[in-house]
């Protein structure tokens, strides 16, 4: 709803609640609920307001993945709620079209908080944007958000780093029916560290039409679509009358050695949503292959570099360093291009996310990105052994004394200090 001052209200409250899963009823956290939280959804030109109220036994935040806005609004462990404290962040919406999400950001207990079930998604609109896919919330359109809880003697086991099933949206087993010839799925690996690689049991293509921060360029056939905690990735499937397809997760390709890969869940599969056509289906719009061929150009020009940046990711620490309260590591000029060169050479993979910007990868390893890392990232997984260079620009919102945060996505690592922050002045 709008207020009277014409800004959309959103009412959340992060409280207890309780999951029927196969094993038995466990004790989660939610946001209005008992599992997840409700999509929010915004234009870009509204101003928004949260109205946030904390009825956990615990003091928590929420913080706005992928979202463009002042650093006092951003919801990370600068920004705790006491028990019963409420707490009303405001913006303006001002980037593309995207699907980001909500959760919490409490220093040290990142993952805790977020494997309860504390996470929901924040759909960004953009009546300028053209591009015709399918948008009818629920209909063909489906929020598809990925965890893996573990769960022992009626709780959530918040300290398992992989569950040892999937949920979406919280079900277990779920199936969605499809009512349209295609239907689009807007994933989010919700999951605290377990990295999926989607796939469509018979083979066929999912074509991937956005990623992070908002639509890719072109339409991208993919036989899988990889994700690391964090990351989100729209696809459209397109079924025909009657039939049942199965999205799964297969082995992810992580770019390191067995052993390795073993223990980040390398090797699980899954099955993790089914797809039921009706025996008739509504006509879908068709696939465009052009979506958005300027949308990198709101990370800047790659041409007129203010500053350029290392962050070396090893162990559990960025350039030597880690998480330090209070200490600004990276100073950033207030309107400045800057290229971020993120070398990974710790060993193992990491899934590197930058707070209040979207992303442009400029090269992997010196060469172009592949596709589908050719539009808007906030959140990338970067493979062992290997260079990343992201350009971005820091608009809008100068702040002394609040940082933004960077850090591994993989919650474990950020809460073990795999992280960093920076001011914009
Ligand atoms: Cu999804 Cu710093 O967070
Ligand atoms: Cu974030
Ligand atoms: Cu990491």
């Amino acid at each position: 709803s709008l207020d009277d001052h014409g800004r959309r209200v959103f009412d959340l409250t992060a409280q207890e609640g309780s999951l029927d899963l196969s094993e038995g009823t466990v004790d989660t956290w939610g946001f209005n609920g008992d599992y997840l939280g409700p999509t929010l959804r915004a234009e870009r030109g509204e101003e928004v307001l949260i109205r946030y109220r904390n009825e956990l036994g615990t003091a928590s935040t929420v913080h706005w993945h992928g979202m463009h806005l002042p650093a006092a609004m951003d919801g990370g462990p600068h920004q705790m709620i006491e028990p019963g404290g409420t707490w009303e962040p405001t913006w303006t919406i001002d980037q593309p079209a995207a699907t980001l999400w909500y959760h919490p950001h409490p220093h040290g207990e990142t993952m805790d908080h977020v494997s309860r079930g504390l996470a929901g998604m924040f759909i960004v609109d953009d009546p300028a944007q053209q591009v015709e896919l399918p948008s009818d919330y629920g209909v063909d359109d489906l929020p598809v958000i990925v965890t893996d809880p573990s769960s022992s003697r009626g709780e959530i086991e918040p300290s398992r780093e992989f569950g040892d099933r999937v949920l979406v949206n919280g079900t277990e087993g779920p199936y969605a029916e499809v009512s349209t010839e295609v239907v689009r799925l807007r994933l989010l690996n919700g999951s605290p560290m377990r990295v999926y690689q989607f796939r469509l049991d018979d083979g066929s293509p999912l074509v991937q039409v956005a990623s992070d921060g908002g639509l890719l360029p072109q339409t991208h056939e993919a036989t899988s679509v990889r994700l690391s905690p964090g990351e989100r990735a729209e696809v459209l499937v397109a079924m025909e009358p009657g039939e049942t397809r199965t999205l799964r997760s297969i082995a992810p390709d992580l770019g390191q050695n067995f052993i390795s890969e073993r223990f980040s869940g390398g090797e699980d599969k899954f099955d993790v949503l089914q797809l039921r056509a009706a025996d008739e289906l509504a006509a879908s719009p068709e696939v465009p292959v052009e979506l958005a061929p300027d949308i990198v150009e709101h990370a800047g020009d790659p041409e007129a570099v203010d500053e350029a940046r290392e962050f070396r990711l090893s162990g559990r620490q960025i350039n030597g360093a880690q998480m330090r309260m209070g200490h600004a590591d990276e100073v950033v000029t207030l309107g400045d291009t800057e290229v971020w060169e993120v070398v990974n050479n710790g060993g193992e993979f990491h899934s590197f996310h930058v707070h209040d910007v979207q992303f442009r990868v400029l090269t992997v390893d010196g060469r172009e990105p592949p596709a589908e890392l050719s539009g808007l990232k906030d959140t990338i997984l970067t493979e062992e052994g290997v260079t990343y260079r992201l350009l971005m620009t820091f608009t809008d919102y100068a702040d002394a004394t609040v940082p933004y945060m960077y850090h591994c996505h993989l919650l474990r690592h950020e809460d073990q200090g795999m992280m960093g922050q920076f001011v914009v002045v």
